[in-house]
């Protein structure tokens, strides 16, 4: 973690890829760890075009109920130190594939969400947009007067990316000094390219309680929980001390 903390504190530019993981103890469900989403629901129903157009109420009926929980969380102490991090560089972005917004509410500026929010909503024809409440969409406000529908405004299995936020991911990833992978499984692409495939040159650190398949390719996994390891991270950086190993946190180097 030394190696990390002097990395940081000479370092320019960070770079930061979260995933569900992050979230996880804001109370919300990863997709593929024990009682994730992707383990008790199906994908294709719920993730995709196709799923969509066979059934849109179901789809919304679920996305309504996350869009719920979302707003019902808290951000937590890794999303919290995030932003600290964040006000003490000069050039830090961060890039979530999250749609939960706990980013944004924990003070993150500078957020990319590669995956798009659930505060949105987007017409399928004419890519009207709408702001979603706390409920989500009234499930009678499905059809939209141009002939499409609203869909959550987030990205689903076998589409694109927006280009303007993958553009500005990769940009960010390349020029990056530091690069924080967050609380991913690192297995869908092409987010998880960020992590290591844009940039050979950053100093490249995992904090996920799990090893990856980006675990052996990192200078440094932390093994750790992200509201344990971020804010004693952002701790030593700013008290110019060095780190103190502990249990739960694997030295790099
Ligand atoms: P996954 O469920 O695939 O991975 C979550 C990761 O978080 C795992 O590696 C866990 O070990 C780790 N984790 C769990 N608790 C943690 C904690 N407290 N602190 C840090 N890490 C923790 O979720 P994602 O990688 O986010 O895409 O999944 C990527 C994408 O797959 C999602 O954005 C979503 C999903 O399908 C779309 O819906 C398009």
């Amino acid at each position: 973690m030394n190696e990390l903390i002097a990395t940081l504190r000479a370092g320019k530019s960070v770079f930061v890829l979260t995933g569900s993981g992050i979230s996880a103890e804001s109370g919300l469900p990863t997709f593929r760890g024990v009682g994730g989403l992707w383990r008790t629901h199906r994908v294709e129903e719920l993730a995709s075009p196709e799923g969509f157009a066979r059934d849109p109420v179901l789809v919304w009926t679920w996305y309504n109920e996350r869009r719920g929980a979302h707003e019902r969380a808290q951000p937590n102490a890794g999303h919290f130190a995030m932003a600290q991090l964040e006000d003490v560089l000069d050039d830090f972005t961060l890039a979530t594939q999250n749609v939960d917004s706990l980013h944004l509410r924990a003070g993150s500026r500078n957020v990319l969400e590669l995956h798009g929010s659930l505060r949105q909503a987007r017409c399928t024809h004419c890519s009207a947009g709408r702001s979603l409440g706390t409920a989500g969409l009234p499930l009678d406000e499905i059809d939209h007067a141009c002939g499409g529908r609203w869909r959550p405004d987030i990205v689903w299995f076998g589409e694109s990316l927006p280009q303007d936020v993958w553009q500005r991911a990769r940009e960010a990833a390349a020029r990056a000094d530091v690069i924080l992978v967050v609380g991913t499984s690192a297995v869908v692409y092409p987010a998880a390219a960020l992590a290591t495939n844009y940039n050979r040159r950053a100093f490249v650190a995992e904090i996920n309680p799990e090893a990856t398949p980006i675990s052996n390719r990192v200078a440094c996994a932390l093994r750790g929980s992200a509201a344990q390891v971020l804010p004693r991270i952002v701790a030593a950086l700013s008290s110019g001390e060095t780190a103190s190993p502990d249990l739960f946190v694997r030295p790099c180097g």
